[in-house]
């Protein structure tokens, strides 16, 4: 699983000068300031020498004796939401959803939120509902959106709260899956390239997270599960 670190943001999610209700008038560049395409965080040093093993050979999860809760990242359309839900029926744990979670705390979609205060409103909302769903309790499956792994912070909370999986997949499986909805609008105008350039801009964030990381491009949900299961030890 281990792979190039290739060139690393580190992205930090903390925009400075934010322009307030940007549009995403193209797929990227938009919603975080300038230099920073949307959704990419901010390309900055590489986060080689963090101290972390960079994903982990499958089976080395390092979980270690961090709380019971799976935290699963990876790009729109990597199958977050079906897979974690799964999980949880399978380990008879909680599930939850951070974009859920974002809507049931605010009363507004996550469309609403970008068009009213863009991406970095967005982002602050997504942080507070990531530590409302920690904050459940253990035994939890949390499907992490997509960007959340933007800020430091979330990264931060991500890796002391349990055990990270990253579900990987190419970005041309992710467009051929994903469906734009009310609850991505940074895929409205050109999603496979969109992705393509969130995946490059966010593949170095989640392989440097990552206890654990699972190709999702080629599995069922079930099988996802599956593996999961089998390399965390459960
Ligand atoms: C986003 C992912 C979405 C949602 C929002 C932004 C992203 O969640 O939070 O559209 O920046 O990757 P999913 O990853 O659950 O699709």
């Amino acid at each position: 699983m281990a792979e190039r670190a290739g060139a690393a943001p580190a992205g930090t999610g903390e925009p400075a000068g934010e322009p307030a209700g940007a549009q995403a008038a193209a797929p990227v560049g938009t919603g975080e300031p300038a230099a920073a395409p949307a959704g990419t965080g901010e390309p900055a040093a590489a986060p080689a020498g963090t101290g972390e093993p960079a994903g982990g050979p499958a089976g080395a999860a390092r979980g270690g004796d961090r709380p019971e809760r799976i935290l699963l990242v990876g790009m729109m359309g990597a199958g977050k939401t079906t897979v974690g839900r799964a999980l949880a029926d399978r380990l008879g744990w909680r599930f939850l959803d951070s974009d859920d979670q974002v809507v049931a705390a605010t009363g507004r979609t996550v469309r609403e939120i970008f068009e009213s205060g863009g991406e970095h409103a967005f982002r602050k909302l997504e942080s507070q509902a990531l530590e409302m769903a920690v904050a459940a309790g253990p035994r939890t499956v949390i499907a992490v959106a997509g960007g959340a792994v933007l800020r430091d912070a979330n990264r931060a909370l991500l890796r002391r709260s349990g055990t990270v999986v990253w579900l990987r997949a190419p970005a041309g499986t992710l467009a051929r899956r994903v469906t734009a909805g009310d609850h991505r609008p940074l895929l409205d105008d050109d999603p496979p390239r969109a992705l393509a350039a969130l995946a490059q801009a966010r593949e170095p964030l989640y392989r440097e997270l990552a206890d654990l990381t699972v190709d999702a491009g080629d599995a069922t949900p079930g099988e996802l599960v599956e593996r999961i299961l089998a390399e965390v030890g459960r």
